[in-house]
């Protein structure tokens, strides 16, 4: 896990810094709270990049976490510092959640990857509803031409044809219109890398929820071998390219 987040802790501070964050929660509290909704949070990667980035003590950022975790839901509370504070808890899973109307924000930073496609119309529905009137909703995603999702593509097809496919932003865009947000979509491009041999075996298994598969192998079967050769520095060291999608809607 270390591994993989040697890495990816540039995902969330690219998110923190690609727009406002201070200035859209300001815009949506009611009374100097704003109720946050944080789907599939994770260990709270995205409440400390934006602690990182920097955040006015005002006003209050009320979260409630939602994961199918316990474990991952104890390591968000843990990160939360003001002016985050830990408010409801809920251990369920996207789709099974029912709490309409509740909500001044509601986001899901890179967390969607594992709803099913034939459960994500539903779960987005969810979070669109969770939203007040006028509230504030945004999801962060890879694209389908981003590491991560042409990464899983090509381990799908070299190593595990049976696995479901992760969920691209495109997909959850058009699940969100289907469930009437009316969206924005910004793209975010950025580069990760690593010279360090254990550290991109640690990230790449960790991109498919696979270690069994040593990165030898990787390198040398299949369409999986193809997609590695073109992420390859001429000095031999590794770069990811990243596209993600930052969709944002206001609640009508
Ligand atoms: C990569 S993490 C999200 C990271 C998080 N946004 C952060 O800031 O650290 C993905 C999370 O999605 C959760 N998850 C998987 N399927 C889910 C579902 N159907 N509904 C809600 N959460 C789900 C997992 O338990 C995991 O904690």
């Amino acid at each position: 896990m270390q591994a993989f987040y040697t890495l990816a802790t540039e995902d969330y501070r690219q998110l923190a810094v690609a727009r406002d964050w201070a200035s859209d929660l300001r815009t949506y509290a009611v009374d100097g709270r704003v109720r946050v909704l944080d789907v599939a949070c994770g260990s709270g990667k995205f409440p400390t990049a934006l602690l990182a980035a920097g955040l006015p003590a005002e006003p209050t950022i009320e979260v409630d976490l939602l994961d199918p975790s316990a474990f991952s839901i104890a390591e968000a509370r843990a990160v939360l510092a003001p002016p985050f504070v830990a408010a409801g808890e809920h251990e369920v899973f996207l789709q099974d959640f029912d709490a309409p109307g509740v909500y001044d924000v509601a986001w899901a930073t890179h967390a969607l990857y594992a709803v099913p496609p034939a459960q994500l119309a539903d779960g987005v529905s969810k979070m669109v509803a969770a939203l007040r009137p006028g509230g504030f909703g945004a999801v962060a995603q890879a694209g389908t031409r981003s590491h991560y999702l042409a990464f899983y593509e090509a381990y799908r097809a070299t190593f595990a044809p049976d696995v479901t496919p992760y969920t691209d932003a495109e997909g959850v865009a058009d699940a969100l219109r289907g469930a009437g947000a009316r969206t924005d979509v910004q793209e975010i491009h950025y580069r990760t890398g690593s010279a360090d041999r254990g550290v991109v075996e640690g990230f790449l298994q960790r991109c498919a929820f696979d270690d069994t598969v040593p990165l030898e192998r990787m390198e040398a079967e299949g369409p999986m071998a193809v997609y590695l050769q073109g992420c390859r520095r001429a000095d031999g060291s590794y770069e990811f390219v990243h596209e993600a999608h930052l969709i944002t809607w206001v609640h009508a």
